[in-house]
């Protein structure tokens, strides 16, 4: 970063990060003491992995706190920014006054932005939460958020267990939302309804909303996965038997494997010499980011089963290769169907949802398409004669009756 280059994939932090170099607004060091110099607000933005019993690993936020305290020189507030645990303000703070000599605040102030879209999220928030009891804190934290909620949204004060906690209710809360989706999509298989008819009857009734109701291949990603986890190992702790957290790993973990069988079946029950093209291996789109992406588990399952794999993805190939060095990766989506025995669909990169489905069917081996995202019309596919086989939607020209 300090030769100017950003290490991930993000629209449009190329520009943020570029004009405030220029101004002179921006600096990155490893030294703590410079890092901190005249600083009025000390952002803690460091990874929370999850341990072994999948409660947040504290121990960078900790060493941090430990370092700042001897070298606090005037008031300063500092932010937890990172997802933590219940809890969390307090052992900051402690960890700081062991050997602070000024005054200080400990402010939670969860971040909500999404990956992909980091940049218009941070910018205008639906609402900034910031938990502490501190008025002087609360004054800094009014004054550094002003402009970015100028158009009214709202900057939520509270205590800081119940900020610790708003960030866990709501990322555990969408990953529910999609999951429960993800159920209605399987009895839809079954009962012979349409999920994203489902989708656009209920989302228009303002209680429920339009937003995270797209059934798919499972969420991933760094914080859904990892967040409802640290919310249910919470529980635990407290003594909480916090059964529909519990439902939601479990039907999540199922889903993300939920086509291999219907390929399987598809292909008799055996993939062995069978090459399989992977559109998309990131979490989502927009991104290079491929933790908990449902793409990689798939890819493993098919290796194991005997299958190759070509694989294509517009930003994520480069760490995927690091992890599943042994599959073809193709520099555009059509070489990876060439020669392939089918299409599995991971990611629902705009790219992918307007192909050219006559290319589509000559490179490919048979025209049939396993779909996790639900890129296309039943009545595209049907035209232009694919079997098609998507999440909560009837299969189109199954070879054999669906696998539900
Ligand atoms: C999430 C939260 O949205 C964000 O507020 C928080 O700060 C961090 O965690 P992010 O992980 O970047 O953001 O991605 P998000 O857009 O929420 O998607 C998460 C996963 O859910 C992806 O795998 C996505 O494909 C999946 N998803 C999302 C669905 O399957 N269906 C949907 O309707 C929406």
């Amino acid at each position: 970063m300090q030769k100017g280059e950003i290490p991930i994939y993000e629209p449009g932090l190329d520009v943020l990060f570029d004009r405030n170099i220029a101004e002179d607004r921006l600096k990155f060091t490893t030294n703590i003491v410079e890092g901190i110099e005249g600083a009025e607000v000390i952002f803690l933005a460091l990874p929370t992995p999850p341990d072994e019993d999948g409660s947040a690993d504290l121990k960078y936020i900790l060493g941090v706190a430990n370092d700042l305290g001897p070298i606090l020189k005037d008031y300063a507030v500092i932010v937890d920014k990172s997802t933590v645990p219940v809890g969390t303000a307090e052992k900051v703070r402690a960890a700081i006054a062991k050997n602070a000599t000024v005054d200080f605040d400990v402010v939670s102030n969860p971040e909500f932005l999404r990956e992909g879209v980091a940049v218009e999220d941070f910018m205008k928030p639906d609402r900034v939460v910031v938990g502490t009891t501190s008025d002087r804190a609360k004054k800094v934290m009014e004054r550094l958020y002003a402009p970015l909620v100028r158009q009214g949204n709202p900057v939520i004060f509270m205590d800081e267990r119940s900020a610790e906690m708003t960030k866990y209710a709501a990322n555990s809360f969408l990953a529910l939302k999609i999951t429960f989706m993800n159920e209605i999509a399987n009895l839809c298989e079954r009962v012979g309804a349409n999920v994203d008819d489902i989708r656009r009857g209920i989302g228009t009734d303002s209680r429920i909303g339009k937003r995270f109701l797209f059934a798919g291949i499972g969420y991933g990603g760094s914080c859904f996965p990892k967040d409802v986890q640290a919310l249910a190992k919470t529980s635990i702790d407290y003594g909480y038997d916090f059964r529909t957290l519990k439902s939601v790993m479990a039907v999540n973990a199922d889903q993300k494997k939920k086509l291999l069988p219907i390929v399987e079946d598809y292909f008799q029950g055996s993939l062995a010499g069978k090459t399989i093209a992977v559109w998309g291996l990131a979490f989502k789109p927009y991104t290079d980011d491929i933790r908990e992406a449902p793409a990689l588990e798939n890819i493993e399952a098919l290796l194991a089963a005997g299958a190759k794999v070509t694989a294509y993805d517009p930003e994520a190939m480069e760490n995927v290769k690091k992890q599943i060095p042994d599959i073809t990766y193709c520099h555009t989506a059509y070489a990876a169907l060439d020669d392939a025995d089918a299409l599995m669909i991971f990611t629902e990169w705009p790219q992918f949802r307007t192909p050219d489905f006559a290319k589509m069917g000559k490179l490919l081996k048979e025209k049939v398409v396993f779909d996790g995202r639900n890129l296309y019309e039943l009545n595209t596919m049907k035209e232009h004669g694919f079997t098609y086989y998507s999440i909560g939607r009837e299969a189109v020209n199954p070879v054999e009756e669906p696998v539900a």
